[in-house]
Formats: structure tokens, sequence, C-alpha cells
């Protein structure tokens, strides 16, 4: 079946022009000599003789995709406050809590700083594209970067989600210092992680949780490469506790985005209170540390 062959991919059209003769949509069918090409005749998927199964759901394209980098004039620029989101969403849905609420939380903080702030450290803006394919812009982004260049970052701030339905309140543990899901990042990330903590829990009287700091967001090539991060979360497929509707109400048993990666997660599924809450703790952590990145 198209799952042995390692493939999720044809050109439907072209099967339907017969390019792909010997593959049977829908139904098994044996490869041809030269295994499925495309009309180009480079290679698809498998083998001669192989029974393939073409699933109708996917289909292949190249596609460019771009990252979009913005650096304030002003400040150090090797000691450079980077702060990061996915623009990209899967193809289900419109992607506004994934991730249409990091993109225009980090957009108004861009806005709002300006071009030439006075601030005594430059700050970087990065709009990540393919982050749904396998964080593929922001790797290709750091894996671009020289040593030096990796050095002049003092520290990568990601936001992936923070307008959940049902939200959580996470911060990616920096420290390894909580037991759920956790896995520290490079030196540097416990601090960031306290500053996310104490902004909401003193400003916005939020009790935070910490949450998996694995890779599992854009934030991942940094931590491989030594770069200190952090971020936020408002909670994806997970399900929401009694403990935690208790502290932060919504819905126990419930997950914090029911919509994840499905065609619900639309403007009217934003959780506003989460989204503004974390987006001015974008704004205060960005900006300090774009003030000093000194404890
Ligand atoms: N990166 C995931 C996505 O875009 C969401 C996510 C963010 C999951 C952070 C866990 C932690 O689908
Ligand atoms: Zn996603
Ligand atoms: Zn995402
Ligand atoms: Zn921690």
């Amino acid at each position: 079946n198209a799952a042995a062959a390692g493939a999720i991919a044809v050109i439907i059209a072209n099967n339907a022009e017969g390019k792909l003769s010997g593959v049977t949509l829908g139904a098994p069918g044996v490869v041809p000599t030269g295994g499925v090409t495309r009309e180009d005749g480079t290679a698809l998927f498998g083998s001669a003789g192989q029974t393939v199964t073409v699933d109708l759901r996917y289909h292949e394209e190249d596609r460019v995709s771009r990252n979009v980098i913005a650096q304030t004039k002003t400040g150090r620029r090797d000691n450079v406050v980077m702060a990061g989101a996915h623009l990209d969403s899967v193809e289900n849905g419109a992607g506004i809590n994934d991730n249409g609420t990091g993109s225009a939380g980090l957009l108004e903080t861009a806005l709002k700083l300006g071009g030439s702030p006075k601030v005594n450290n430059a700050v970087r803006f990065g709009w990540w594209g393919a982050e749904e394919l396998g964080l593929v812009g922001s790797t290709k982004y750091v894996q671009s970067l020289s040593f030096e260049q990796q050095l002049d970052i003092a520290l990568y701030l990601n936001f992936d989600m923070i307008g959940s339905p049902n939200a959580a309140y996470f911060v990616y543990d920096g420290d390894d210092s909580d037991a759920v899901g956790a896995g520290a990042g490079p030196y540097g990330s416990g601090q960031i992680e306290q500053a996310f903590v104490e902004y909401l829990t003193v400003e916005k009287g939020v009790q935070t949780e910490g949450t998996d700091f694995t890779g599992r967001s854009d934030y991942g090539e940094f931590i491989a490469q030594g770069i200190p991060a952090g971020g936020l979360f408002t909670g994806a497929e997970g399900v929401k506790t009694e403990a935690q509707a208790a502290k932060w109400g919504g819905t126990a048993g419930v997950a914090y985005d029911r919509n994840y990666h499905g065609s619900g997660d639309n403007l009217g599924n934003v959780d506003r209170v989460a989204l503004d809450r974390n987006a001015d703790a974008l704004a205060w952590v960005t900006a300090s540390y774009a003030i000093s990145t000194e404890s």
C-alpha cells in the first residue's frame, strides 16, 4: 500500500490522464517498471512489481516557502534578541490559533517597537515558513548562519499557539524544573522561563505551568545549536485536567484546542483573554531583553 511505499503523494491529474499507468486510484495496483514517476520522468515512489494503493486525499507539489526576517536599526548587533512565530498553517483550516495568534502577537510588538527604538540590543523578528512540514523554515534559517552569526543571537523567544479556546498557560520548561513533559534547553533558557512566569504571575495574576521543551516548534534548531530559548503555549491536543480548570477556567476533560489542525481553527475559536495576556507577555519580555540581557 501507499504507506508501505513510504509515500503520501501522487499527482491525481496525471493519473487521470494515464500518465501513472499501472497504478490504481483508491484500489491496489501494481507499480510498473521504473516505479511511479512524475510527468517529467523523475521518481515519485514505489518499485516495479510492488502493489500500491494511491490515496486520493494527498497530492504532492513543489512549493517555495519563505521566512520573513526584520531587525531594528538600533541596538547591538552582536547581542540580538530574536523572537519568532510560524506563518504557515496546515491545509485543513485557516490556522488562526495555530498560528495566527503567535504571528499577530509578534507583529503587534514589532509595529509598536518601530524600526529605531531606544534599545541596547537589536531586536530581530522571524516569521517562519513551513513549520508544519517539520520546522523547515526556522531550521534552514539557523543552519544558514555561520557560527559567529549564531553567537550574535543572545536568545530566541517562540510563540506558537497563544490563544487556544480552552487555554492553558504554559511556559516552555527551560530548566527542566517541572515534572511533566520536561526537557531542559541550553544554559539561560531557565532564566527566560522565569521572565515569562514572573510577568504572567505578577502582572496578570495567572499561575503558569511548565511544558515540554524538547523541540515541537521553531525553537528546536535554536536550542540544538546552543542558543538559549523560551516561549509561550496555550495547549493543543492535550486535555485540560480538573486542577487546571479550577485555576484557569475552561472545561476539564476537553482538549486545550479541540480544533487543533482542524477546520474549526478559525477566528471564532480563539480565547481572546488568553491571547491578550500572552501578547502582553510577549511584548514585555521581548522589550526587557532589548533593554538588557543581564540578569
Ligand atoms: N508546533 C505545533 C504545531 O504547530 C504546536 C505545538 C507548539 C506543540 C508547542 C507543542 C508545543 O502544530
Ligand atoms: Zn500546527
Ligand atoms: Zn503551530
Ligand atoms: Zn522550569
